[in-house]
């Protein structure tokens, strides 16, 4: 029989869940408490109108918020069921959740901690190479959601580095994305990229980095070649259920990375620009896969500071009540 938890308890996990990476830091989401169900609603108001017309990576977030309620609902003894997008592809009720009292174990302690220990650090990795079997292990925990993880092999890198570099080309030129994109990084008090999290314009020679130079330095300390690697992660279909699960895989990988040491760093522009997209998916995957996001993992250099946390919104900003016979 599902009931929710008590009302603290509740309120600690959702705190928890608020901790989830969204694109822009932009935290699309909602909580709607209802009867003994919890429900997870997008906000129209926090999607990128310009980057993210189609709403992937408004999805993507939000199946990020979502793994991370789970996540912490089952370090405090809640087991999770989750029905996902019930109401015939409406992107506005992404999912319902029941709970269900379940003892804690020792790994879903550690998934809890993880979710306040991860960040994105888009720092230089360090040189000391991401064994294989660590990236198996990755690839595998997301076949869990329906996602598919290629790691990218050297000799078919420069066409990651071609479709970053396109990509933002592409949307550079584009005044209404880019004013958008400047709204999102300009330090808001509870949302948006701090300039603290943005590479300097020392540290960050790439020419594919999306945002505005920050205040983070490099202070690269590692004489050695960075031992990056690259995944792409795909679905079999390109739509909203595809991205919610894909959003959870992101979040499901990122948080086994941090449990680990790992850093890794989302790239979803050359997702979002069609031809780029094409591109991936034809000389990357070569089937009919859906690539819905890059990602980039490494081990960080030992001398780099921690990362400061961005910001989040209040708790009470994203909840809300709601009795059924309202809905
Ligand atoms: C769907 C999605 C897309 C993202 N796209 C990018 C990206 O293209 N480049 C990047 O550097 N970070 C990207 N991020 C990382 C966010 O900017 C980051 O999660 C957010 O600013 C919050 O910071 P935090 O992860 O340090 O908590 C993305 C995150 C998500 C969930």
């Amino acid at each position: 029989m599902s009931r929710l938890p008590n009302d603290a308890t509740l309120r600690a996990i959702l705190e928890l869940a608020r901790r989830a990476p969204s694109v822009h830091n932009t935290q699309p989401w909602a909580w709607v408490v209802r009867d003994t169900m919890l429900l997870l609603r997008s906000d129209p108001h926090r999607k990128l109108v310009h980057a993210d017309p189609n709403e992937r990576d408004l999805v993507m977030s939000c199946g990020a918020a979502l793994h991370e309620l789970v996540v912490a609902a089952a370090g405090m003894g809640w087991e999770c069921t989750v029905h996902r997008i019930p109401e015939g592809g409406r992107t506005d009720l992404l999912a319902v959740v029941t709970f269900a009292p379940r003892e804690p174990e020792v790994a879903d302690l550690g998934m809890l901690a993880a979710i306040e220990q991860r960040f994105t650090d888009r720092r230089q990795v360090s040189s000391w190479p991401v064994p294989r079997q660590r990236l198996d292990h990755l690839s595998h925990l997301v076949l869990d959601y329906g996602v598919v993880a290629t790691v990218i092999p050297d000799h078919l890198r420069p066409i990651v580095v071609a479709a970053l570099e396109t990509s933002r080309a592409h949307q550079a030129t584009d005044e209404a994305y880019l004013a958008e994109l400047y709204s999102w990084t300009r330090g808001g008090r509870d949302e948006g990229i701090p300039e603290s999290s943005l590479l300097d314009a020392d540290s960050d020679p790439a020419s594919y980095t999306r945002f505005p130079r920050g205040t983070l330095a490099d202070g690269d300390d590692d004489a050695g070649s960075p031992a990056e690697e690259w995944l792409v992660l795909a679905t079999a279909s390109d739509d909203p259920v595809s991205w919610l699960r894909a959003g959870e895989a992101l979040d499901a990988m990122w948080l086994s990375c941090t449990t680990s040491g790992l850093a890794l760093v989302p790239y979803t522009q050359p997702i979002e620009v069609g031809s780029t997209r094409r591109t991936l998916q034809h000389e990357l995957l070569g089937d009919n896969s859906c690539p819905q996001v890059l990602v980039r993992i490494g081990w960080p250099q030992r001398y780099h500071a921690p990362m400061p946390p961005t910001p989040r919104r209040a708790l009470d900003d994203m909840l809300q009540h709601e009795s059924a016979a309202s809905s």
